[in-house]
């Protein structure tokens, strides 16, 4: 299958006013296949935000470029969906006019918008709820609107930075299978950031491990665990083999991370 993602040398150097300069990334090359479902593992403070956000358009890499089917990314647009980890629907809108904000900026007719956006209300489990603004849900139901808005408007990737990472563990279960759900029926590719190591393996077709800062993808391991997945495959000896290793792997770049 043709890579639908390549990120191509990209470095990313921060230079404060001082002029004191960070580097957060080293050169990152990484290939990204259609429908591909990537989690990324890596101590804090390795880049791996910075890398996606460069991806999404919200910066610009220090050197290298980013193509989304070949286009070069040079801004954000509508062909990338971001979840991030703290909410960040908006106060004053409610449910059903946060998932119709970008068909609204496309001017998708009105019957439009409304179709599409009744059926990720249905899909994210919200039914019920559109009217209601953001303060009026739980952690959980506003992650699940930000997931819905952002497949409202059909990306060919999805950008989720620890999307699941404020929730509790029940919770972050039930949104893990819910997403595995969705990605399993509307073929999407997705880059996937967490802290968590089970969230990682469960989520992912890849995993890609980060090394401590400046961040570089050190190693790469496909998860070849069957779909549809059911949490009983965290006790599998496949799964717990999986993370066993990127156990070893993340405590080694952590304790590099450290030593800084
Ligand atoms: N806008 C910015 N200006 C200056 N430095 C920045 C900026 N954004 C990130 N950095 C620095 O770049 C490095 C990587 O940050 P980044 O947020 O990408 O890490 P991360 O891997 O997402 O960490 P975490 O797991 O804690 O979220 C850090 O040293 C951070 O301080
Ligand atoms: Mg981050």
């Amino acid at each position: 299958m043709s890579n639908q993602l390549s990120i191509r040398g990209v470095s990313r150097t921060f230079t404060s006013p001082g002029g004191q300069s960070t580097q957060a990334l080293q050169p990152v090359d990484f290939e990204v296949r259609k429908n591909d479902f990537v989690t990324i593992l890596g101590p804090s403070g390795c880049g791996k935000s910075t890398l996606l956000r460069i991806v999404a358009g919200l910066d610009y890499p220090t050197s290298g470029q980013v193509l989304l089917d070949g286009q070069t990314i040079e801004g954000p647009g509508a062909d990338r969906g971001m979840v991030f980890q703290s909410y960040t629907l908006f106060p004053w809108l409610n449910i059903e006019q946060n998932i119709r904000f970008g068909l609204r900026e496309r001017n998708l007719p009105e019957a439009q918008q409304k179709e599409r956006a009744d059926y990720f209300i249905a899909k994210v489990g919200l039914r019920g709820f559109e009217q209601h603004f953001p303060k009026q849900l739980s952690g959980g139901m506003q992650q699940r609107t930000a997931i819905a808005r952002a497949l409202a408007n059909d990306p060919k990737i999805l950008l989720m930075d620890e999307p699941f990472g404020a929730l509790d563990n029940q919770t972050r279960v039930l949104m893990q299978e819910l997403l595995l759900g969705i990605w399993e029926a509307e073929q999407k590719t997705v880059l996937f950031v967490t802290h968590d190591i089970d969230e990682a393996i469960f989520m992912a077709s890849r995993v890609a491990v980060f090394s401590a800062r400046p961040g570089r993808i050190k190693s790469e391991i496909a998860v070849d665990l069957p779909h549809p997945r059911h949490y009983t495959v965290k006790t599998t000896p496949a799964f717990m083999e999986l993370k066993a290793r990127l156990t070893e792997e993340i405590r080694a770049e952590s304790m590099a991370a450290a030593d800084h």
